[in-house]
């Protein structure tokens, strides 16, 4: 046998036990990304090791138990009973699939420089068990020209051959957390591999939970494309958080501007104000690209600017409290406010930079004495101070001097908020079909007020 055909039968050995589903899976970490992706491999019908450092999240998995909204217990027990899905701490495991996914966490450091860290440590472990036929799909968010300048050196360190020994990849994860309408399987999966074998083999496995898949030709191609998605969201978020302000001083709502240019067919989509913008994406992934940028003497002022006027975003929120309270003839200082709704984004149970925690420890700095209330957050914990999500009753509404819609789960009962509160501002524009002269809304003329 030639080496050349050699080359081919790991590839195409691969490549059919991908296709008849024989292939190992092995999903490492197992937070929002890791989780459900490996739950979909294993209801399509793969055997899936899930790889934590997590023992709480492993122990749970293996019981069945879930810790994320979006996956239901009910299905991963099925999965875990079934034998398909398994979940450890041991990296050796590693070396025994055939398919690795990292799904790491993507950090900013306290200077807002990328912290590459997990997918350091996660690209070591896994070279330490890297063996000739094996596909490696980094799924992290991250900037362009990570999988090629970062994780391939150390692959290639170990003397296997990048096309013939093993293959890389990079597949950004689009999850919408929350989000009823899109999964990973209508989601279309975009692909980058570091050479034409990789890019079909990771194709071809995520076809198998995905009902497209769109490659591109290289990894930085596929990264760019999900920094410049999540700028594109930070970017025009910005710039309804932006109208929202004007159109307060100009006395127009941002609302109604906003349903009336989402009824043009063409050219416009809707993107709506709020408290600034949260997640594990969308503050942190455009300084990616914005770092990265630098090394190659160009600015983004996109990034930048759409940054600055998000991050802004919890202190005017401030203001408006304090100003509806001042027009009530009430100090911020001693007012009892209370927040519904702390976590970035509604019907999530997700805290990481939620822009309400800003806003939470801004009410604090002045004298608040300060509540909140959130069905899928128990306590929130501050600097020096633990707050506890308190029981939404009509004593409570009543008590407090304003109660502020900070994230808008569709399980708020809106009639009774509204109804029981003394005055209600509304963050999110989640009060638009009520009326009542006791509510105020972000994006709106604040001249009610009083
Ligand atoms: N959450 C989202 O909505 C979302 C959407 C798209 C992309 N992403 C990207 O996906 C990546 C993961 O995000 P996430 O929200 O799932 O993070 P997460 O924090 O929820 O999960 C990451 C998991 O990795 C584990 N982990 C860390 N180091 C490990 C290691 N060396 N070995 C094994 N496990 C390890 C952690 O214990 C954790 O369980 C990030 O790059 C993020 O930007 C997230």
């Amino acid at each position: 046998m030639t080496n050349k055909s050699k080359e081919i039968s790991i590839s195409e050995k691969l490549l059919r036990k991908i296709k008849g589903k024989s292939a190992a899976i092995g999903i490492v970490g197992l937070g929002y990304v890791g989780l459900p992706l490996a739950l979909a491999f294993a209801k399509a019908g793969f055997n899936v090791n899930g790889i934590d450092v997590d023992p709480k999240k492993i122990n749970n998995i293996n019981r069945g138990i879930s810790y994320l909204l979006d996956v239901k217990s009910e299905q991963l027990k099925k999965a875990v009973s079934a034998g398909k899905l398994k979940a450890t701490s041991q990296s050796k495991t590693l070396g025994t699939v055939d398919v690795i996914i990292i799904c790491v966490p993507t950090t900013l450091t306290s200077t807002k420089e990328p912290d590459l860290t997990y997918i350091n440590v996660a690209t070591n472990q896994i070279a330490k068990y890297l063996r000739k036929g094996q596909l490696v799909i980094l799924e992290s968010t991250t900037y362009p020209g990570t999988t090629r300048e970062v994780v391939f050196p150390v692959f290639e360190s170990t003397g296997l051959k990048i096309g013939k020994d093993y293959f890389l990849s990079f597949s950004p994860e689009r999850v919408d957390p929350g989000s009823k309408q899109f999964t990973i399987k209508n989601t279309p999966k975009v692909v980058g591999g570091m050479e034409p074998k990789s890019t079909k083999l990771a194709a071809t496995l995520y076809s198998n939970v995905s009902d497209k898949v769109v490659e591109v030709s290289t990894p930085e191609a596929a990264e760019m494309d999900k920094v410049f998605e999540n700028v594109f969201r930070s970017v025009n978020i910005a710039m309804a958080n932006e109208l929202a302000m004007l159109c307060e001083k100009m006395n127009i709502s941002v609302w109604e501007v906003i349903k009336a240019a989402s009824s043009k067919p063409f050219g416009f989509m809707p993107f709506y104000p709020g408290p600034g913008v949260g997640g594990h994406c969308i503050p942190l992934d455009p300084y990616y690209l914005a770092s990265k940028a630098r090394a190659y003497d160009f600015h983004t002022h996109f990034i930048e600017l759409a940054a600055e006027i998000n991050e802004t975003m919890p202190d005017y929120i401030v203001t408006r409290i304090t100003d509806a309270l001042n027009s009530r003839s009430k100090s911020v200082k001693g007012a009892k406010v209370l927040l519904l709704g702390v976590t970035y984004k509604k019907d999530v149970e997700d805290l990481r930079e939620s822009p309400v925690l800003r806003v939470i420890e801004l009410l604090l700095e002045k004298g608040t004495d300060l509540h909140f209330h959130d069905p899928y957050v128990s306590e929130v914990k501050m600097k020096n101070k633990v707050l506890k999500s308190i029981k939404l009753d009509k004593k409570q509404l009543n008590s407090h001097d304003c109660v502020v819609i900070t994230s808008d789960h569709s399980c708020f009962d809106l009639n009774f908020i509204i109804a029981n509160s003394k005055l209600v501002l509304d963050t999110r524009g989640a009060t638009l079909n009520f009326k009542g002269n006791n509510i105020l809304r972000l994006g709106e003329p604040s001249k009610k007020e009083g």
